[in-house]
């Protein structure tokens, strides 16, 4: 019988979910992306070689599995173009086991063209600190029924017509109320007719192509990109991405229904991280040499895959991850980078916060309560041992076992897989999510 199982970013991205969905594809035979674009940025280390993923589901790397895009990705074919080249020249034949979605909309140059002048005319305070890669811009086209589809690029005139008047407007945009530099649409228009062609023969019904693999027995494993706090509406908004980053989206972003999904595995670091604007109620001091905060920077080696920005890192934030436990419904927890805390004198726990003269246990939804709450800490011990590469659970220190059990404890779901270094076989599995 076929089982799918769904991993999702219990936090603000960055979690480590890249590692755990290739070391899970072992279970499945397809791996399916469902949200989100090439903001995402995923990346695997397989032996002495180290993958970085945009768009490509990180199941690419294990032979003979079948990788998806489903519909709900926003769709830069120009840079899934140059990714899957890149894996290629790396030896992973990619073209016969890729399936794009014919309903995936599409990004364009004047997405991220967009995405760039808007942020640049934010104040500083209020900027998102988006990835400039039109994420946003794309999602409105979408929401507002004039995306351009990758069904599209099979009818050329009509394509070059409705992108003339999709350019039309937000080149008036750009210019007349961005104070941007307009975008050239002969340039767009023979790009992606170019790019179409390397494209087309990848494209199918994914939604059909799914259903059919379960009903041969072949187990699917749905990759969420982003963090549960990033999500468009549960997020810290406005300081969030223009997904739906929860579970829920894994059914409609890939054209299968809700009970096809199995387990959800949350996955969580071991403390926090965030990259971008937006409120963090446990961040540390990231810059002082021997203060918890420049470890997790340093040793955790804490700088974004897509834009190369050094992420905020606080401790673990327990009414954060129990808002992530609210909206995913998770079967289970993936600890990751447990190993970044090795020799860390003390550990700390945010276990609620101060808001408004009371203590609350979950995060507010919504960044201006989220920004006025005060971290209440739990302090508990260190440990001095090594946790790296550790692969047994009674083979970590009494007092990282502690810290495990604490927050397990804390949040009532189990912590099911726990991760102590990048590599696929550091990996401690308590409970297989596919067995
Ligand atoms: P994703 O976006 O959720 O896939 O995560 P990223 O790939 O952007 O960031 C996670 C980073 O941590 C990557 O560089 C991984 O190689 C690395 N990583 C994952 N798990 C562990 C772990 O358990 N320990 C350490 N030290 N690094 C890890
Ligand atoms: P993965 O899949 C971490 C953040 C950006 C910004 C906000 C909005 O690697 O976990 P966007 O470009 O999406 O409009 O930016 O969301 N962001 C991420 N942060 N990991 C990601 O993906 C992210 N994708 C977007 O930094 O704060
Ligand atoms: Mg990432």
């Amino acid at each position: 019988m076929a089982k799918n199982v769904l991993v999702v970013g219990a936090q603000w991205g960055d979690e480590g979910k890249g590692k755990i969905v290739d070391w899970l594809t072992d279970h499945a035979r397809g791996v399916v992306r469902f949200q989100g674009g090439h903001n995402a940025g995923h990346t695997l280390v397989v032996g002495d070689k180290t993958y970085k993923l945009n768009l490509v589901p990180s199941g690419i790397v294990r032979d003979g599995v079948n990788c998806f895009i489903g519909n709900g990705v926003v769709l830069d074919i120009h840079h899934l173009i140059k990714e899957i080249g890149e894996l290629e020249t790396g030896g992973i034949e990619v073209r016969s086991r890729l399936k794009i979605s014919p309903g995936c909309p599409l990004i364009l140059g004047y997405h991220s063209a967009l995405d760039r002048a808007r942020e640049a005319a934010r104040s500083p305070d209020s900027r998102i600190g988006t990835t400039g890669k039109g994420i946003g811009p794309a999602y409105e086209d979408k929401v507002a029924r004039r995306a351009l589809r990758v069904y599209d690029l099979f009818y050329p005139e009509r394509f070059a017509e409705k992108l003339k008047e999709n350019l039309d407007y937000h080149n008036f945009v750009l210019t007349k109320y961005l104070g941007a530099e307009a975008v050239d649409y002969e340039q767009v228009l023979a790009q992606a007719l170019a790019d179409s062609e390397v494209i087309k023969p990848m494209v199918v019904d994914v939604s059909a192509a799914l259903y059919e693999a379960n009903k041969n027995g072949q187990s699917l494993l749905f990759e969420g990109a982003q963090g549960a706090l990033l999500d468009i509406d549960h997020g810290t908004y406005p300081f969030v991405t223009s997904s739906n980053c929860v579970s829920g989206q894994a059914a409609a972003g890939s054209g299968i229904g809700p009970g096809m999904l199995h387990y959800v595995l949350g996955i969580t670091k071991a403390y926090c991280t965030r990259v971008g604007g937006g409120p963090f109620p446990s961040e540390l001091d990231i810059e002082t040499a021997g203060m918890p905060g420049f470890q997790m920077s340093q040793v955790g080696r804490e700088f974004g895959t897509v834009t190369g920005r050094k992420r905020r890192c606080g401790w673990f934030d327990i009414p954060a991850l129990r808002r992530s436990i609210l909206i995913n419904g998770m079967t289970g927890l993936c600890i990751t980078k447990l190993d970044v805390l090795d020799g860390l004198s003390e550990m700390k726990i945010c276990t609620g916060y101060k808001l408004n003269g009371k203590v609350v246990d979950l995060l507010p939804m919504g960044a201006d309560e989220v920004a006025g709450c005060e971290p209440v800490f739990e302090t508990l011990s260190g440990w001095s041992e090594s946790t790296v590469g550790v692969k047994s659970y009674a083979g970590l220190p009494v007092a990282a076992r502690a810290y495990l059990e604490r927050i397990e404890a804390l949040c009532s779901v189990p912590i099911d897989i726990i991760s102590t270094g990048p590599e696929r076989s550091e990996t401690i599995l308590r409970r297989h999510p596919f067995e």
